[in-house]
């Protein structure tokens, strides 16, 4: 049997490149490292599956199929449609050319209101753990894009983890931030009791000529609370070509695999890829 490595990328905080870690993390694994991945988009947002399935393919794989939206219980919009209760019916294989052991589960925008719709249903954090079950098997790894928050489908995503990741920018208010996630995950894994530990930190969006950016990376590793933590060696630099790949639906070290980023995040695959033991 596979021992499937299952990871959420959280932060509370928005915009500090956990997308681009999780699709990029989850293409240069796949690609790179010769490993089945399975990209799951938790966020409403649908930025991880936009960037890499073109918006009308991804219209139409809705209309066909149905997103993680159904997954998590949501009702077709069509009326009298019914929604596939197995989790491999809502999977977009191969879902880019040029890497074909990666497949997505794509997102949908109807999700922004899902915490309504779960609120009374007992077990809802468990929904996707207990439908991963099925086809976990079929991956060796399982990346999770989560929305800026620790609501229903980010702790969907935590109770079906092993891991979780935490991409950070290298400012003051990043620390806070750093610290409140820990504290709100502690809390989680305690009232759902759950088993995910910290796979580490990655500092994003790094620009190398900014003395302050080099400083507070130290300071952040030497701090008391965080003394503990694994630092990733590799940092993301900050790299237009990062916010330019998704415009083609490609990950970077298909859309140019010779820009900055693009290096990080192949290094950054080596580490995980050796704290995971994967190859
Ligand atoms: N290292 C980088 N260099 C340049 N642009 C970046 C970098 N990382 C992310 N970006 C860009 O910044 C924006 C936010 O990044 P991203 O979507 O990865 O953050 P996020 O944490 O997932 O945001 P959200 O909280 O909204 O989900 C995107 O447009 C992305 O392309
Ligand atoms: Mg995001």
């Amino acid at each position: 049997m596979a021992d499937t490595k299952v990871i959420s990328v959280i932060q509370m905080k928005g915009g500090v490149g956990k997308t681009s870690c999780a699709v990029n993390l989850a293409a240069v694994l796949a690609k790179n490292f010769d490993q089945r991945v399975l990209l799951a988009d938790f966020d409403p947002q649908t930025n991880a599956t936009l960037s890499v399935m073109h918006e009308k393919d991804w219209l139409k794989w809705d209309r066909a199929h149905g997103t993680m939206a159904e997954v998590l219980g949501m009702e077709k919009e069509k009326k009298g449609e019914k929604a596939s209760q197995n989790l491999k019916d809502y999977i977009v294989k191969d879902v880019c050319d040029r890497i074909p052991t990666l497949d997505l589960l794509p997102s949908h925008l109807k999700m922004t209101f899902i915490d309504t719709v779960l609120a009374s249903q007992p077990g809802r954090e468990r929904i996707f753990s207990r439908k991963l079950k099925k086809i976990k098997d079929q991956y060796d790894v399982i990346i999770c894009d989560c929305p800026p928050s620790l609501m229903s489908v980010t702790q969907n995503a935590l109770c079906a983890s092993n891991y979780f990741l935490i991409p950070m920018q290298p400012d003051y208010l990043s620390t806070v931030g750093l610290k409140l996630v820990l504290d709100r995950v502690s809390y989680l894994k305690k009232s759902l009791q759950l088993s995910v530990r910290c796979l580490g930190v990655v500092f994003t969006r790094v620009r190398g000529y900014l003395n302050y950016h080099a400083i507070t990376m130290e300071e952040v590793k030497n701090k008391s609370p965080f003394k503990k933590l694994h630092f990733f060696d590799t940092f993301i630099p900050e790299n237009i070509t990062l916010a330019e790949a998704p415009m083609q639906n490609l990950p970077i070290n298909v859309y140019d695999s010779s820009a900055p980023a693009a290096y990080a995040f192949r290094a950054l695959g080596a580490e995980v890829a050796g704290r995971l033991s994967l190859v």
